[in-house]
Formats: structure tokens, sequence, C-alpha cells
């Protein structure tokens, strides 16, 4: 039922902008989300954590160490005093050539924040992380949702993904809103398989599946689509793995450098 045109449609390539265009800003920031849109990626990609007092931020990691200048986990600072943080200057550190003093200062966004950044033009591909350390996400998670319009019948297929590597959490946003298309991420070791029976189960619930580039063949890309999900890799930044994967077959990629996709997919 869904049209050749959808962004969920097997016919379709999608580029997954991964924490925003983290490649040449800092992850999780505004700008980041801004390169990853003015380097035309389908998607935000974003990572969700938890405040204190219930905020859904982005941010990759439970602790903030990592991406800002403060140390301990997000479920332990209020909004508030996690807006005090610097979520931009590491980026020096990373990626000199590509730094902007302009990152100095950037905060972490609320998701709020994010759509009201980037509206409903936007596509967002959303992931729960550790959501067994917050009870509350999924549900506040959906009401965001919802009080923005994105639950909404008429939007477009797939406008909103929702992913997460906790089968638990997709089968709890399962329930609460059966619409949006769910993506089951995996971290597989390297020759390990995926059965045909783990493949039907996943489809039960889930639209596709999100997995480590590395660990992946061409057969199982062929055994997964063969059970009619989509696949997209994740996270794929060398030209050369993009062409690969490409002619695999599969539906779409999580990359840092959403143009080096384009360009892989243009010459294509
Ligand atoms: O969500 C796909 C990919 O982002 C999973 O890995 O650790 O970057 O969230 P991670
Ligand atoms: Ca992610």
């Amino acid at each position: 039922h869904v049209d050749a045109h959808s962004l969920l449609s097997p016919l379709r390539f999608v580029n997954i902008a991964h924490r925003g265009g983290s490649g040449y800003a800092p992850e999780h920031t505004i700008f980041a989300y801004e390169i990853g849109e003015q380097l035309n990626s389908d998607y935000i990609e974003i990572d969700l954590q938890m405040t204190k007092d219930g905020h859904l931020v982005a941010m990759h990691d439970s602790d903030v160490s990592r991406t800002t200048n403060g140390v301990g986990k997000v479920k332990d600072y209020t909004l508030e005093e996690l807006k005090q943080l610097d979520a931009g200057s590491w980026f020096y550190d990373k990626h000199p050539h590509y730094f902007q003093a302009e990152f100095i200062g950037a905060t972490v966004p609320t998701l709020e924040e994010i759509f009201n950044t980037f509206g409903q033009h936007a596509n967002y591909y959303i992931e729960t992380k550790t959501p067994e350390m917050y009870p509350d996400m999924v549900h506040t998670l959906i009401e965001t949702l919802e009080s923005y319009g994105f639950t909404d019948p008429v939007l477009p297929d797939g406008k909103i993904i929702i992913q997460s590597f906790s089968k638990d959490s997709l089968l709890e946003i399962h329930k609460l809103a059966p619409d949006i298309p769910l993506i089951q991420l995996l971290k597989l070791d390297k020759k390990a398989k995926l059965s045909k029976n783990e493949l039907d189960k996943i489809k039960t619930y889930a639209t596709g599946i999100g997995i480590n580039y590395k660990a992946l063949t061409k057969n199982m890309v062929h055994d997964i689509l063969q059970a009619g999900l989509l696949i997209h890799p994740y996270t794929v930044n060398d030209k050369k793995d993009m062409e690969r994967l490409l002619n695999w077959g599969v539906d779409g990629m999580f990359t840092d450098y959403p143009d080096r996709l384009n360009e892989v997919i243009n010459n294509k």
C-alpha cells in the first residue's frame, strides 16, 4: 500500500543525516541539523535522552561528558541546568578543519526546539536511546509528536520514523501509535546470521532494520529485502562502502556526510 514516492517505498533511497551533518558540525546541535538539511539529506536523525524534569533532548550518550563541557548523566540534570552546558566547543578537537567560532556555546536542543526550528517540512528519524533508563520516554515522545500533528494520518508516509535497539521500546510505541513506522536497530557481530524466523518476527512490528554495515553481507541484504523489510545500514562515511551497499540494494544509509552519499548516488 506504500506508494512509490513515499519515503518508505522500497523504490526510494533515503539519505539520513546521522546526528545531523555531524561530520561538519557538533552532533545533535541545531548547527549539525542545519548542515544536514543544506546538504540535501532526507532525514534529520535524532538520538533522545531525557532530563531529570522530563524533557526530551537530543544527545547520543546518556552521559554529557563526551559532547559537552559538563560531567554526569543527562537524567540528573534539569533542562535549565543542561542548557548551561557548551555542546559545541568539543568539536574543535574532533574536526579542527570544520570548526566554526559560532559553534562555541551551542546548547543541547530539546525535541520541541528541533521541531520548532525545522517544522513540518523536514523528516525526522528519531531513536529512543536506553529507554530502560527512562520509563516515561515513549509516552512523552508520542505526546510530543501528537502535539505537533506528527501522528496525523494525512502526513506523508515516513515523515516520522522511530528507531530503537530496544524491541520493548518499539513494541510500546507500536501499541500507543500503531501507524508510526518503526525501525529495529541491530548491532551484529561479524559473521552473525539473521534467520528467516527472526526477520519474520521483526516484520510483525517494524517496517525495517537499521544495521551496522560492517556485519552486513550481500546475502543478508537479500534476505532482509525478501522478508519485506527496509534496510538502512549505519554509519557509512566512506564512498567505497556507500557504493558497495548501494549495489547490494539497501534502501537508505545513515551518514555523517550526506554530501558524499549524494555524490555517490548521483554518479551511479
Ligand atoms: O541509529 C542508527 C545509528 O545511529 C545507531 O548507532 O550509536 O550512532 O546511535 P548510534
Ligand atoms: Ca542513532
